[in-house]
């Protein structure tokens, strides 16, 4: 398998608890590959300590052949680790045009924002604002351009995220976190195909947590299962969903 991001022995702390307990994943190149497991079970922690917004109590983090663990998160973002968020962080204040233009330059809350906002007082360059028109018109929102993000449809939200992911200069690796969650079946649908378009057009890695399962299984090319912040089962995405023990941790078992 050709491997674009792996992590070793991952551990993550909270107090007592352990939000990582040893996580051994390997994200393989130009793939789709899901993280499921049950609410709590460490998804969300895992993304964050690969995209570097918490620091890993012990473990390592390999992007492309390069250990990236200590790294600062703007440095990952700017080796083509591209994140999304559960809940978009978007400028309220500013149009959704400006929104997509922004995420060029990274995402706020990774020690970028300094740098955005003095950005703020210039105009952007017409090539970045060119290539937010066009991720607009590739994610089908590009007439909402003027909104601010508080007029927006949650389904909306969940379509303009998926162009901000796409504005990095090298986009290599991009973890989402639930892009399809809150919208309708055939909404969620549209967004893994932009997902797998993504994939096929731009040569993307994509690391994607979600929990509409009957939906994802049919765009993703592999899957692990995390349970109590350990992986319990990994492969091909329908054996991983008939696990026994995926099955269990669902059930609460
Ligand atoms: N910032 C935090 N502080 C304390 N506990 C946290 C924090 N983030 C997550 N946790 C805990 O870590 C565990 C894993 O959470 P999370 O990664 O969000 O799970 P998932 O995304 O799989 O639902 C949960 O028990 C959660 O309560
Ligand atoms: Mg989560």
């Amino acid at each position: 398998m050709n491997v674009i991001l792996e992590t070793r022995g991952l551990v993550k702390k909270f107090g007592e608890l352990r939000a990582l307990d040893g996580v051994d994943i390997r994200v393989p190149r130009g793939k789709i590959t899901l993280l499921i497991g049950p609410n709590g079970s460490g998804k969300t922690t895992l993304i964050n300590v690969v995209s570097g917004v918490y620091k890993a109590d012990a473990g390592k983090i390999i992007l492309d052949g390069e250990d990236i663990t200590e790294l600062p998160p703007y440095e990952r973002f700017k080796r083509g680790l591209v994140r999304s968020f559960q809940v978009p962080r978007l400028f309220a204040g500013l149009a959704v045009v400006e929104n997509t233009a922004f995420a060029r330059y990274g995402n706020p809350g990774e020690g970028v924002i300094s740098g955005l906002f003095r950005r703020l007082w210039r105009p952007f360059e017409e090539e970045t604002v060119r290539r937010a028109v066009r991720m607009l018109s590739f994610t089908r929102i590009r007439h909402l351009w003027d909104r601010r993000p508080g007029e927006l449809s949650g389904g909306q939200m969940k379509l303009l995220e998926i162009a901000r992911v796409l504005m990095p200069d090298n986009p290599k690796v991009i973890l989402m976190d639930e892009p399809t969650a809150g919208v309708n079946p055939t909404l969620a649908h549209e967004i893994f195909k932009f997902i797998r378009n993504m994939r096929d057009e731009y040569d993307l890695t994509f690391l994607i947590i979600e929990h509409r399962l009957d939906i994802a299984v049919d765009y993703a090319d592999y899957a692990y299962a995390m349970a109590f912040g350990k992986v319990i089962a990994e492969g091909d995405p329908r054996d991983v969903l008939e696990h026994p023990k995926v099955i269990e941790s669902y059930l609460g078992g």
